[in-house]
């Protein structure tokens, strides 16, 4: 499985802050926004990502991740001319893809929680074996600002819908999606909504009127945050910061994952902390190296 993070959008949300510079690059406490998405994808053992871009922001991408040599990974960049909505991405990343299936990731999407990525690596490798789509619904308060899933009396899905005015549950549907191949087709045809973006959520409707989609729930022990709005960006921040504090663990530390999937070795990892050594992210990363 391949991954595509989608890193693009205007982020009319948090302006002014993000008037001149991407939100992607901000920080959630102690690294960029778009470390955890990444990460993520990275703890699911997947190497070849692509990054969905805007054309002002390629360069410094590039500067931030490179071709993904240093991470062990493979790492492309593909221009979305405008924000024409998410599902216009899986477009976007047609030829990337090619035959395989997809993990599609919003990069403004911070997960953390016990047994988080094995419940994620079981929808991946349902998705490699069955086929289909696979997302997760999480209890919010506010529902009428995500896609939100409906379920029956029997807890199947029976309706999802983009930003509801009259929300008919509070499950969000969070910006991690497993789709099989058919996903891209699926997006091309998906018709513009009423803000005139190709949503994500047609393309879930689209496998769900298919009898292809899965809802996983994450329940209460997990903490998701859509960085995207002045409070959850701030709130995703210090979320990170007391439970980096408290255990001394990052979170979304991709240099520290790389090296524990066995991507990198001792001395890679010693050089890429040396131009961080000032810092505590730089120390931690030292450490970790010098660990037996
Ligand atoms: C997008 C999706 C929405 C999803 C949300 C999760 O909304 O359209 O379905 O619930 O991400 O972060 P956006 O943040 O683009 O408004």
């Amino acid at each position: 499985m391949k991954a595509v993070i989608l890193a693009g959008g205007s982020g009319t949300r948090l302006y002014p802050v993000t008037i001149s510079v991407n939100k992607h690059f901000l920080p959630i406490y102690n690294k960029p926004m778009i470390y955890y998405p990444l990460s993520l994808v990275m703890l699911l053992g997947i190497r070849e990502v692509l990054f969905i871009v805007n054309p002002d922001d390629r360069e410094a991408f590039k500067k931030l991740f490179g071709d993904g040599s240093h991470l062990g990974m493979r790492i492309q960049y593909k221009i979305q001319e405008r924000p024409n909505g998410l599902a216009e991405g899986l477009i976007l990343a047609e030829d990337f893809i090619g035959a395989d299936n997809v993990c599609y990731m919003l990069g403004d999407n911070i997960f953390y929680g016990h047994d988080l990525v094995q419940i994620m690596k079981d929808a991946k490798s349902e998705i490699e074996t069955a086929g289909g789509a696979c997302v997760f619904g999480y209890y919010v308060k506010d529902p009428e600002r995500f896609g939100i899933v409906e379920f029956d009396e029997q807890g199947n899905v029976k309706s999802i819908e983009e930003k509801p005015a009259n929300p008919k549950s509070n499950y969000a549907v969070v910006g991690m999606y497993f789709y099989d191949n058919r996903a891209v087709e699926i997006a091309k045809n998906v018709e513009p909504s009423e803000r005139g973006e190709l949503e994500i959520t047609s393309v879930n409707e689209e496998y769900l009127k298919k009898g292809k989609l899965k809802v996983k729930l994450l329940g209460r022990g997990f903490a998701w945050f859509d960085a995207g709005t002045h409070d959850s960006f701030l709130e995703a921040g210090e979320f990170v910061a007391t439970i980096e504090k408290k255990t001394g663990l990052m979170v979304g530390c991709i240099e520290e994952i790389a090296y524990n999937n066995g991507w990198i070795n001792k001395e890679d990892l010693l050089a890429l902390a040396k131009p961080l050594k000032k810092t505590d992210y730089g120390k931690y990363l030292i450490e970790l190296a010098e660990k037996e």
